[in-house]
């Protein structure tokens, strides 16, 4: 008999996420001095993932261990492991923690602490299932901030200023007339540290500002802390702004994910902090949350989780793992500079201290949308349309070829 028509032809094809898309293209070229400065991931100076060796020793532990099996998790998730990433997040001496009105939520990485609290937020923040409360991400960020949102159902989801391109530095002026003119009770999405795509963080002076106008105008404020660690090299360091927002005395969320500062992009570690006024409030919206979560992926994995939390919860293996962190943040500091160096003794047209300027994993190079098409076209140096470069994708090896690469796009491509 005829086949009937499939009940699915009429799905439309969804695009192909572009950070994806480009990985594709790039494993597709056989050209041997290819480059991918794309997807975020770290690279070693050798161009290959990195298992970070705190993270080798402590499997080890974990199949030694005879205590452990893969009964269900509970469905908020390991309870060491909640409790020690607040700690990472909000710091050992954090008053809030002190006062049991900090909690969490383990989730699938960053994207799934973003998911759970956006999802909580439209469900029970500013009124019941209130789609129109207005939704802040700056312009530009990470593509899947607007989709997160929207997929929780908000309507209003809206740009605040963040990037200057002329003066390749943050746009103050415009971010603070934003946070003065949204409705009350707007939720501002916040990057921790180490903005991406720019690579440009608010000052600490700047985000007291931030932070005055915020309360003063009831706004809600919603980390994402995905590459603390990758700013400075440092973890307290790159927790100031949360620990300042929180010393505020705000009710705020922070997404916070493993993936990249324990290389642990596969094992989906994530941790939605959720900071309210009081434990018995807090203990309120996580019966909530635990609603979502029993719905959404109902109990979490453990791996990831086991790593993290053997980790934090141990002086000497803590210890270690602060050595990895800055392993990592060095190699790009490193490539920053040379980059540059080699941008500058080239004569390549245009000022280059932005590279250096810029922290965390990314930089945003400059180049228009023609010269990456050039870039990728002729030279086989892939990176996003926006001009954004992953540092890590840069080894002693290959860093003279893409600074000639960037030379050849300014000088032949308008
Ligand atoms: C700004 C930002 N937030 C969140 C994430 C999500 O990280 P995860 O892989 O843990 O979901 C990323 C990952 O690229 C990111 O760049
Ligand atoms: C997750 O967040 C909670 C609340 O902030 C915190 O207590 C816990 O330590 C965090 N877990 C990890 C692994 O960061
Ligand atoms: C919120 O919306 C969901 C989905 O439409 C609905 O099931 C739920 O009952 C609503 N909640 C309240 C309290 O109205
Ligand atoms: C916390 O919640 C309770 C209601 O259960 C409320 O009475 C109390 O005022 C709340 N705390 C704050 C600081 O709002």
């Amino acid at each position: 008999p005829v086949p009937a028509m499939s009940v699915f032809s009429e799905v439309p094809q969804a695009p192909p996420v572009a950070v994806f898309k480009l990985s594709a293209d790039f494993r597709e070229d056989s050209h041997p001095q290819k480059v991918n400065l794309g997807v975020g991931a770290y690279r070693t100076d050798d161009c290959q993932p990195w298992v970070l060796p705190v993270v080798k020793k402590v499997e080890r532990l974990i199949v030694e261990d005879g205590s452990l099996n893969h009964e269900y998790l509970p469905i908020l998730g390991l309870p060491e492991f909640r409790s020690a990433s607040s700690k990472v997040a909000l710091g050992d001496d954090s008053a809030a923690i002190k006062d049991n009105r900090v909690g969490g939520v383990q989730a699938l990485g960053g994207t799934g602490a973003l998911r759970i609290g956006a999802e909580f937020l439209r469900r029970w923040y500013n009124g019941v299932n209130n789609t129109a409360t207005p939704i802040y991400v700056s312009a530009p960020t990470w593509e899947n901030h607007n989709s997160v949102f929207a997929d929780a159902g908000f309507k209003d989801i809206r740009p605040y200023h963040y990037w200057d391109a002329a003066k390749r530095g943050l746009d103050l002026d415009g971010l603070l007339d934003d946070l003065e003119k949204a409705p009350e009770r707007s939720v501002f999405v916040l990057h921790a540290c180490a903005h991406n795509p720019t690579g440009t963080d608010p000052t600490p002076e700047e985000w007291k500002k931030i932070s005055e106008i915020m309360k003063r105008r009831s706004l809600f404020v919603f980390f994402d802390s995905a590459y603390q660690g990758f700013a400075s090299g440092d973890l307290d360091k790159d927790a100031w702004a949360i620990r300042y927002f929180v010393s505020e005395g705000f009710e705020l969320f922070v997404a916070q994910s493993f993936s990249k500062n324990f290389g642990l992009y596969n094992e989906r570690v994530g941790n939605l902090t959720v900071v309210a006024q009081d434990g018995e409030n807090l203990s309120r919206i996580l019966s909530q949350m635990e609603k979502i979560v029993r719905t959404t992926w109902s109990n979490p994995p453990s791996q990831g989780a086991r790593i993290v939390s053997k980790t934090l919860n141990s002086p000497e293996l803590f210890a270690e793992w602060k050595g990895n962190v800055k392993t990592m943040a060095e190699r790009v500091l490193l490539m920053r500079d040379q980059l540059k160096a080699k941008l500058q003794a080239q004569g390549t047209p245009g000022t280059w201290d932005h590279i250096t300027q810029q922290i965390g994993m990314f930089s945003f190079t400059g180049l228009n949308p023609k010269q990456v098409e050039y870039m990728i076209k002729e030279k086989h140096v892939y990176l996003m349309a926006s001009g954004r470069i992953n540092m890590c994708g840069l080894t002693t090896k290959n860093i003279d070829y893409v600074a000639q690469s960037i030379h050849d796009a300014v000088t032949k491509v308008q």
